[in-house]
């Protein structure tokens, strides 16, 4: 089969596309067609320089998500051709991931899905909406009442949690760096946008001078406290991304740091279920989203795929139809 084995770490053009057997299937696990995958920036960490950390083994196919079928239900409760989505578990990290024809993923990950979405949007959902989903509903306990900011808003995660948002009826702020990207923000959904270029503060408190309910966190740790700073009492921030290339807090002072009543959470999509798949896909149909797909690549582009998003030139999820 066609895969993207990463030997060594490497810039996004030299990613390249082997020939290697098709996984054996084994007791607990079940081998998945890959029709379709979204691109993660723990993908391009893995790529520049997380292959070499002493947890990882190369050589690894990437890719921590997929849509497809099942190939092989092994000793599962699946059916062969099954439209499935799967994602984390230690795929493309630990084990072998979905930048491939076929993979081969713990049963506990794969889900089941009941959609007629095509498989590009489908594509684009797993690792992207379980993460706004739980990011927004579960650790911000968002309600039609909060006024939310989504930090990091034009990611493929922000354009997500600020559709979610709107959709449950919340009034949503996001920010950008640039302005270029204002009208887009508005097209999702977005009430508000705010451009991060150092003045935020000011532009939210101009606004909200009490400041404002929820903060969904993207930039991560390097925006942190002063997005703290903008919480109303019992209001919560949700620390989910580390787009600003900080994942830890320096000199971290939680007395003086927080402020009084405000709650500090953070997400992690290690844990995807069932259930929560379930609500994801019917609120998805519910509402009719559609997830905000940049651009769609055939798996041979795999590494101008890898340098648009690092780039930063996406806007949107970056998918790779196996059809293609
Ligand atoms: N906790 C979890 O389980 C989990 C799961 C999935 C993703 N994530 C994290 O969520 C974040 C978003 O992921 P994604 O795949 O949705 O990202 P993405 O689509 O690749 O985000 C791209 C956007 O991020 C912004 N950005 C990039 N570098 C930045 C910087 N240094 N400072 C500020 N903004 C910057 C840019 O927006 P502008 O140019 O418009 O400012 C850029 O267009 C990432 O940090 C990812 O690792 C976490």
């Amino acid at each position: 089969m066609k895969a993207v084995v990463l030997y060594k770490t490497c810039s996004p053009l030299e990613l390249t596309v082997s020939e290697i057997p098709i996984p054996e299937v084994r007791p607990g696990w079940v081998l998945i067609r890959v029709k379709a995958f979204g691109l993660n920036r723990s993908e391009l960490m893995m790529r520049e320089y997380e292959g070499n950390a002493p947890y990882i083994t190369l050589p690894r196919v990437l890719g921590i998500e997929c849509a497809g079928e099942i190939a092989d239900p092994s000793d599962s409760a699946f059916h062969p051709r099954q439209r499935v989505v799967a994602l984390m578990g230690g795929m493309g990290r630990s084990f072998d991931g979905s930048y491939a024809e076929y993979t081969l993923v713990p049963s506990k990950n794969v889900f089941s899905v009941k959609t007629e979405m095509d498989w590009e949007e489908l594509g684009a959902i797993p690792e992207t909406y379980f993460t706004a989903w739980g990011s927004v509903m579960d650790c911000l306990q968002l309600s039609p009442d909060d006024t939310l900011l989504v930090r990091g808003g034009t990611s493929a995660a922000g354009l997500a949690a600020i559709q979610l948002a709107k959709s449950i009826g919340a009034t949503v702020l996001a920010s950008t760096r640039k302005r270029t990207k204002y009208d887009q923000l508005v097209q999702q959904g977005a009430d508000h946008v705010l451009i991060d270029d150092g003045t935020l503060k000011d532009q939210l408190l101009n606004r909200y001078p009490q400041g404002i309910t929820k903060i969904l966190e993207l930039i991560g740790p390097a925006t942190l406290l002063e997005s703290a700073s903008l919480i109303r009492h019992h209001g919560i921030v949700c620390v989910t991304g580390i787009l600003g290339k900080k994942g830890t807090l320096d000199h971290f002072y939680p007395i003086k740091d927080i402020p009084p009543g405000v709650y500090l959470t953070g997400f992690s999509s290690n844990y995807p279920a069932q259930h929560i798949m379930d609500e994801i896909f019917n609120h998805i149909k519910k509402h009719h989203l559609h997830p905000s797909i940049a651009k769609v690549f055939a798996l041979s582009a795999i590494g101008q795929a890898h340098q648009l998003m690092e780039d930063n030139a996406s806007n949107g999820k970056v998918v790779i139809n196996l059809n293609l």
